[in-house]
């Protein structure tokens, strides 16, 4: 597996401290197509595997989330145990075609801007500190090591400006090995990929046209985007399929009158689609984030990406690097073991890291924050029509069970709204499909799907915003399925234009409560894909607590605005 170096070369401490990330030694540098400079190095076995098919690629949610997250917790070759060990992913989309993970925009996970020495605070940002001595004391505790300069001006602040970037590396990793760029490409993407996905191919395709002298010709056939925040407006969409409403009157009329009332949320989103403005959209977002998706928090504590699941799942920002409350750790899903993975010595030389791994950047967050590019819509939904004009594969995917708020709702990439959005895309033919029923090589029905031609929209059962986590046999199946250009329901039949699957024009199964859990998962538990349950199954008596400062968290190195994942 390679790991490309995707952001700006620098200069780095002196003398090697334990906390800190020592410059990587023996990196092979290469001149990669349109004149980039590229530095790789080979990974040593044993650290993840490589197998030699197709290629691939993925990007993960944000603007400040981790592809690593993609690698490890949903379609890499391996996934990291509780022992810190590398266990064998045998769902791997590796199965299906060569993957590359780009960390982007610059400063998020192992991508750096300049890294110098510092400590996380509270918040979740960077603090830089003098010098490459970490301070004893209980603030730093535990997260002194090697970051990014936190400079807003180091990264892009909007989708589209980060999308040269992207361009950029893809031309160096392809110049550098051609043995991996002479065929097709697909581009895999999710959450905030419902951004990144439309808006990214679509500036591919366009940088393709321009015939740059020198410039590889990507040859993009796929774009495949999984639970994607698309379009806030269209996906303010009320509803789920658990049979779960947990809000009372009294909440969910707060909730209804924060989304729709005059000159809330969606009124703020409409002057925001209207204005283009900066502020007027910036605000918009953090309206709506702090007055109609934080009630889910305060009052729910559930998990947003699963809503089965009670928190703490996963564990709070601050138990997890206080080293205070394992279990939370242990009974995150998926589990986060793999971010400590990434922080040893060992794996970061194997690799060449010239910093410490974070699921998120707050830099990247804050500095998508002062555009409001999460509360735009910045052409996603056209884009999608433009890139299946043009040929191109698009199947959006959806876990069914990734809802950030019951019953009245909040923006989030929910499948109820992304349904909707795919009914906006303007497809041809796709408003007379219907809904069809996904077959498997397990023989049980993992979800529905409604394709016209090269569109497909998904829906996945039992499954949380993280698809192949949950799902892994039909996210393989239907990954390698799209990639191969044949239908998404069986595999059997070379897509046509006029193909169209056929089937009520709603996907109306409901799983109901069963999965839907009541007390909070037990330690060391694990997911079983079965059961779509806990393993073993939570106990009697263990019921969520808030736990002070943990619902202003969420996630890991993802603290700042649960809205962006
Ligand atoms: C440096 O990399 C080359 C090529 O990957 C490899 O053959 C060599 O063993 C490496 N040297 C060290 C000291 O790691
Ligand atoms: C983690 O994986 C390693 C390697 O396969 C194995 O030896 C170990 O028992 C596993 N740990 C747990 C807790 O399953
Ligand atoms: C390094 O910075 C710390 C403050 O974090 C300071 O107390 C210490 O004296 C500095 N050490 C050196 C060698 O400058
Ligand atoms: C640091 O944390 C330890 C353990 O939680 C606590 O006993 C101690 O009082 C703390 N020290 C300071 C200066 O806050
Ligand atoms: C951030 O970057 C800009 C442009 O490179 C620079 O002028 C500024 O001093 C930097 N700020 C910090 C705090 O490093
Ligand atoms: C679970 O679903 C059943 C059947 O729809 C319903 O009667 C019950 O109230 C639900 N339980 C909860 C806690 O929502
Ligand atoms: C509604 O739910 C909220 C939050 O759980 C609670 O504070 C409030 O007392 C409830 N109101 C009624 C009328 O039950
Ligand atoms: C919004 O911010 C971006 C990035 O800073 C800037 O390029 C753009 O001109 C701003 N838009 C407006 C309308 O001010
Ligand atoms: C985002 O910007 C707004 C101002 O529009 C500010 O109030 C808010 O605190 C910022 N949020 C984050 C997470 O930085
Ligand atoms: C940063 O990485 C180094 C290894 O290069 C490791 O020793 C240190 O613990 C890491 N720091 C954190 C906070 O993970
Ligand atoms: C699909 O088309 C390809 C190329 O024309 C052909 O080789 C393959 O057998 C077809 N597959 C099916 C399932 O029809
Ligand atoms: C959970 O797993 C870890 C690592 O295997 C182990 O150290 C710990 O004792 C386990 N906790 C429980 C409650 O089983």
């Amino acid at each position: 597996m390679f790991f490309p170096t995707v952001a700006i070369a620098s200069l780095l401490l002196g003398a090697a401290v334990s906390q800190f990330v020592s410059p990587p030694t023996n990196l092979t540098t290469a001149t990669g197509c349109a004149g980039f400079q590229v530095r790789y190095k080979q990974v040593p076995p044993g650290i993840c595997e490589l197998r030699a098919d197709l290629k691939s690629y993925a990007i993960n949610g944000g603007p400040g989330s981790s592809s690593m997250i993609g690698l490890f917790q949903e379609q890499g070759p391996c996934r990291v145990n509780s022992t810190g060990n590398v266990v064998n992913n045998p769902y791997a989309w590796t199965e299906a075609s060569n993957m590359i993970f780009i960390d982007q925009p610059a400063q998020v996970g192992f991508s750096y801007s300049i890294p110098v020495p510092g400590y996380i605070s509270e918040d979740g940002s960077v603090v830089v500190l003098p010098n490459g001595t970490c301070p004893n004391d209980n603030i730093t505790q535990g997260t002194c090591g090697t970051y990014s300069n936190p400079n807003v001006t180091d990264t892009p602040t909007t989708t589209s400006a980060a999308a040269p970037a992207l361009w950029a590396t893809l031309q160096g990793f392809m110049g550098a090995f051609p043995q991996y760029s002479r065929e097709t490409f697909h581009f895999s993407t999710e959450s905030y990929g419902g951004h990144y996905g439309p808006v990214f191919n679509e500036y591919i395709e366009s940088q393709n046209a321009k015939a740059i002298p020198g410039a590889h010709n990507i040859s993009l056939e796929t774009v495949l985007i999984g639970n994607g925040w698309y379009n806030p407006l269209i996906q303010v969409y009320p509803g789920n399929t658990y049979d779960y409403f947990p809000y009372n009157d009294t909440i969910a009329a707060e909730v209804y009158n924060n989304l729709y009332g005059p000159g809330n949320c969606v009124d703020q989103l409409n002057d925001c689609a209207a204005t283009g403005s900066n502020v007027t959209c910036s605000a918009a977002d953090n309206y709506c984030a702090d007055y109609v998706e934080s009630i889910y928090d305060e009052v729910l504590n559930r998990d947003e990406y699963d809503f089965r699941e009670l928190e703490p799942d996963p564990a709070s920002f601050l138990t997890f690097l206080n080293n205070e409350a394992p279990d939370a750790v242990l009974n995150s899903f998926p589990p986060e073991f793999y971010v400590a993975y990434l922080n040893t010595q060992i794996v970061q030389s194997a690799i060449g890291a010239f910093q410490n791994y974070t699921e998120y950047s707050a830099a990247v967050g804050d500095a998508f924050n002062t555009t409001g590019d999460d509360g735009r819509e910045d052409g996603t939904v056209a884009d999608m029509l433009e890139l299946l004009e043009q040929g191109i594969t698009v199947m959006m995917y959806t876990g069914d069970a990734d809802y950030n708020c019951i019953a009245h709702c909040p923006p989030d990439c929910n499948w109820l709204g992304g349904e909707v959005v795919s009914n906006e895309v303007g497809q041809p033919g796709f408003t007379y499909s219907g809904y069809t029923n996904i077959s498997t090589s397990d023989g049980i029905v993992h979800g529905q799907v409604k394709q016209s031609g090269a569109f497909s929209f998904v829906r996945i059962y039992e499954s949380g915003h993280e698809v192949p986590f949950y799902q892994p046999v039909i996210a393989l199946a239907i990954f390698g399925r799209a990639i191969a250009g044949l239908d998404i329901a069986t595999g059997s039949i070379n897509v046509t234009s006029g193909y169209r699957t056929s089937g009520p024009p709603t996907s109306d199964y409901r799983e109901g409560n069963a999965t839907v859990q009541f007390e909070v998962v037990g330690t060391n538990s694990t997911y079983n894909t079965t059961t779509n349950e806990p393993n073993p199954p939570s106990k009697k008596g263990r019921f969520a607590k808030r736990q002070g400062e943990q619902l202003r968290y969420g996630k890991p190195f993802r603290p700042v605005k649960l809205s962006y994942e």
